[in-house]
C-alpha cells in the first residue's frame, strides 16, 4: 500500500512561516493586554463582566409569580440562547449574594432598539431572594449581574426537531422562552410539546402567556398535569412514564426542568422508556435549602457552627459557617465576594481551595474534575464545612 502525500513541501514551507511569524508576535508583545485587541472585544460583546439591568415592567405571571421585564442600561444586551440565565448580584442586609434566574423571554425580544429581556421568579413560599424582589424591586430598579450562562438550550447539532419538555413550577421558564421563540419563526422545523406538571390550575407559571403562544403557532402544544385539582377535566396526577409516552412522538429528545423530587421520578420514567443521555437531557439542581435532604449529609451536622478561614491573595478572614449551609453561603452571609451561577456544583464558577480541614461535598451535581477531588479544590456552592475549615478563594 502507498501513501500520497500532496504537497508536503508546500505544507512545511508553509508552517515554518507560522511559526517564525508566531515567534516574532511572541517577542514583540506586551505583557499589558492590548486595549484595541479585536478577540477581546468581541468576547466582552458575548459575555460582559458587569451589566446593569433597569426593570421598565413588571406583570403577574400567576398569582404566586410575577414577570419583571427589563432593559440594559448601555442599551446592549448579548446574544443568547433560549434556556439561558441571567445571574443577578445582589445586596440584602449583610450579605452579598448572586442568584440564576432562566431569561423567560425569547432571544428575538432582545433584538433592536426596544430589546428587552423579562425574568419570572416564583414565590410560592418565603424565600431569601423572591422576598426582596417581591418588596423591593419597582419599575425603575437598576440591578447589577451579567448574562448568558448555561448549557440547557436547543442545539440542532445534537438535538431532535421533536423536543418534548417536561416541567415543574417555574422550571417552565426555559421552555416558554423556546415556545417564544419558535412562534417567532425561529428554531425552524422544531416542534415543541410543554408537559407541565402542577398541583392546582392556580400554581401554573405563565399560564396565560403559555395559552397566547398555543393558540399563535402550531408547532407548540402545551398539556397541563395537574395532581391536585379535583375539577380539572385535562391529565391528573403526575408525569408518569405513560403519560410521557402517550405524548414523546418518535424519535424525540426530551428536557426536563424543574424540582429534584420531580426530576427523580421523571429520570426513572426516561430510563424506562429507553431514552439515552443525548436524548434525555436536564437543568442543573440548586441544592436543597433543606440539606437534609441530599442522600449522604451528615444529620450531627445541623445546626452546628464552625470557623472558617478565608484566604484571599494575602488576606485571611476568620467567618462563621453553618453546618446546614453551603460554604459559599457563609461567604455571602459575610458579604466575601464569591462568583456563584449554578449554585448545583457544576459550573465550576464558585472553584476553591481546601487547605485545611473536613468537607461534606453533596453527591448532587458533582460536577469537580477527577483531578480536584484528588487535589482538594471543591465547589463552595454544594460543599458544607463539617469541622473548622480553612480555605482559598480567588479574588474577584
Ligand atoms: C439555572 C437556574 C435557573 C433558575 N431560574 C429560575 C426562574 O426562572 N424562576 C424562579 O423563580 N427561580 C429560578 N431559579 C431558582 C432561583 O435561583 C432561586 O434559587 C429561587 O428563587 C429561590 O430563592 P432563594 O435561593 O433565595 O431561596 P431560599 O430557599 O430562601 O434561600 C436559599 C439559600 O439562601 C441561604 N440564605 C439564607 N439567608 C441568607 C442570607 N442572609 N445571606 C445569604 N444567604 C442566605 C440559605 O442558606 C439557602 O442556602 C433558578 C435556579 C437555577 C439554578
Ligand atoms: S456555582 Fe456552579 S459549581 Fe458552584
Amino acid at each position: 500500500m502507498s501513501i500520497k502525500v500532496k504537497g508536503f513541501l508546500k505544507d512545511v514551507g508553509g508552517a515554518s512561516r507560522v511559526t517564525a511569524l508566531r515567534k516574532k508576535s511572541i517577542e514583540t508583545a506586551s505583557a499589558v493586554p492590548d486595549p484595541k485587541d479585536n478577540i477581546r472585544a468581541v468576547a466582552d460583546a458575548l459575555h460582559p463582566a458587569h451589566m446593569e439591568f433597569r426593570v421598565t415592567e413588571i406583570r403577574e405571571a400567576s398569582p404566586t409569580s410575577r414577570i419583571f421585564r427589563m432593559v440594559s442600561t448601555d442599551g446592549h444586551i448579548p446574544v443568547f440562547q433560549a434556556g439561558q440565565y441571567v445571574n443577578f448580584r445582589l445586596r440584602i442586609g449583610e450579605s452579598e449574594l448572586t442568584r440564576p434566574y432562566t431569561i423567560s423571554s425569547a432571544p428575538c425580544d432582545a433584538r433592536g432598539e426596544k430589546g428587552f429581556i423579562e425574568v419570572t421568579i416564583r414565590r410560592n413560599r418565603p424565600y431569601l431572594v423572591p422576598d426582596w424582589f417581591f418588596a423591593n424591586v419597582t419599575v425603575g430598579t437598576v440591578l447589577q449581574g451579567n448574562m448568558p450562562f448555561g448549557t440547557f438550550y436547543y442545539e440542532p447539532l445534537r438535538d431532535s426537531k421533536n423536543l418534548v419538555a417536561l416541567a415543574g413550577g417555574s422550571g417552565i421558564t426555559p421552555f416558554y422562552s423556546m415556545a417564544r421563540e419558535i412562534a417567532y419563526g425561529k428554531m425552524k422545523g422544531v416542534h415543541l410539546t410543554i408537559l407541565y406538571g402542577s398541583v392546582h390550575h392556580s400554581d401554573i407559571v405563565l399560564g396565560q402567556e403559555l395559552a397566547k403562544v398555543e393558540r399563535d403557532c402550531p408547532d407548540v402544544k402545551v398539556v397541563h398535569v395537574l395532581s391536585g385539582d379535583e375539577e380539572w377535566t385535562g391529565e391528573k396526577g403526575f408525569i408518569t412514564k405513560e403519560l410521557i409516552a402517550k405524548y414523546i412522538g418518535e424519535d424525540p429528545t426530551v428536557m426536563f426542568c424543574g424540582p429534584v423530587p420531580m426530576f427523580k421520578l421523571v429520570e426513572k420514567a426516561a430510563k424506562e422508556l429507553g431514552l439515552t443521555c443525548r436524548r434525555f437531557r436536564h437543568d442543573v439542581m440548586s441544592q436543597p435549602a433543606d440539606p437534609t435532604q441530599i442522600p449522604g449529609y451528615p444529620l450531627k451536622n445541623k445546626g452546628k457552627v464552625f470557623k472558617l478561614t478565608v484566604l484571599r491573595g494575602i488576606r485571611s478572614d476568620v467567618i462563621d459557617a453553618r453546618g446546614d449551609e453551603p460554604v459559599a453561603v457563609a461567604l455571602e452571609r459575610a458579604a466575601i465576594p464569591v462568583d456563584t451561577h449554578c449554585r448545583g456544583g457544576e459550573c465550576g464558577y464558585c472553584r476553591s481551595q481546601l487547605v485545611q480541614g473536613d468537607i461534606f461535598v453533596s453527591p448532587i451535581g458533582d460536577g469537580r474534575r477527577l483531578m480536584d477531588k484528588e487535589m482538594g479544590w471543591f465547589h463552595a456552592c454544594s460543599a458544607y464545612p463539617v469541622s473548622d475549615l480553612t480555605i482559598r478563594i480567588p479574588i474577584l
